[in-house]
C-alpha cells in the first residue's frame, strides 16, 4: 500500500500511518493560524525559545563583525597587509551570518535584536581589541573557538526538530571552523612584538 497517497475514505476513520499525516489534515492545519507564516502546527520547537537562542547568536556575529573591523583598521606593520585582508574578509562573512540569522528569526515570527545596549553581554564571544597584531589574531582565534562550540551546542539541541534552522547553523559553523583555521595559521607566521 502506498502510504504517501492515502487519504481517509468517507465515513471511515483513516488507518494509522507510521509517519505521514493525511492530506486533509495537512490542508486544514495549514489554514489555522496563518498569521504565523512559516511556523505551522507541525513545528516541534517553541519558536520563541529558538528566536531567543538565535538572538544570542546574532549578538555574537555582530560583536565578531565589530572586532574584525576594528582589527582590520588597526593592523599595522610589515606582516599586516595579508592579515588585514583576512580580517576584512572575515568581518564581511560574519555580517552575512548575522543577516542569515536575523532573516530566520523573522521567519519564525520573532524580532532580530540589533539594540547596541547589552550587545556584549548577549554575545557568546568577547570584544577584545588587542594591542599587537599577534594579540588581535589570538583574540579572533579565541572568539572563533567560542562560536564553534556554541553553534555545535545549539545544533545538537535543535536536532531533527527544525531542519531549516539546523542547516543554516551547520553552514555557519563550517565557516567559523575555516575562520579558526585561518587565524591559527596566521598566528604561526606573526611574531610577538619585541
Ligand atoms: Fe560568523
Ligand atoms: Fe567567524
Amino acid at each position: 500500500m502506498d502510504i504517501a497517497t492515502k487519504s481517509p475514505d468517507a465515513g471511515q476513520s483513516p488507518s494509522p500511518t507510521p509517519f505521514l499525516t493525511d492530506v486533509e489534515t495537512l490542508r486544514s492545519r495549514a489554514r489555522q493560524h496563518i498569521e504565523e507564516g512559516a511556523v505551522t502546527a507541525g513545528y516541534e520547537l517553541d519558536a520563541r525559545e529558538v528566536c531567543k537562542v538565535l538572538n544570542d547568536a546574532l549578538a555574537t556575529e555582530i560583536v565578531c563583525v565589530l572586532r574584525y573591523r576594528r582589527h582590520y583598521f588597526m593592523a599595522q606593520g610589515i606582516a599586516a597587509e595579508s592579515v588585514k585582508a583576512e580580517f576584512l574578509a572575515h568581518a564581511n562573512e560574519e555580517q552575512e551570518h548575522a543577516d542569515e540569522i536575523a532573516g530566520r528569526i523573522v521567519q519564525l515570527g520573532g524580532e532580530p535584536d540589533f539594540n547596541p545596549a547589552g550587545l556584549v553581554s548577549r554575545s557568546h564571544s568577547e570584544y577584545i581589541e588587542g594591542e599587537s597584531l599577534r594579540d588581535m589574531i589570538r583574540e579572533d582565534l579565541v572568539a572563533e573557538r567560542v562560536a564553534i562550540d556554541s553553534y555545535r551546542e545549539i545544533i545538537g539541541w535543535i536536532g531533527d526538530r527544525d531542519s531549516t534552522t539546523r542547516k543554516m547553523l551547520e553552514g555557519i559553523l563550517a565557516v567559523e571552523e575555516e575562520h579558526a583555521d585561518d587565524m591559527a595559521s596566521l598566528l604561526q607566521g606573526v611574531r610577538e612584538p619585541s
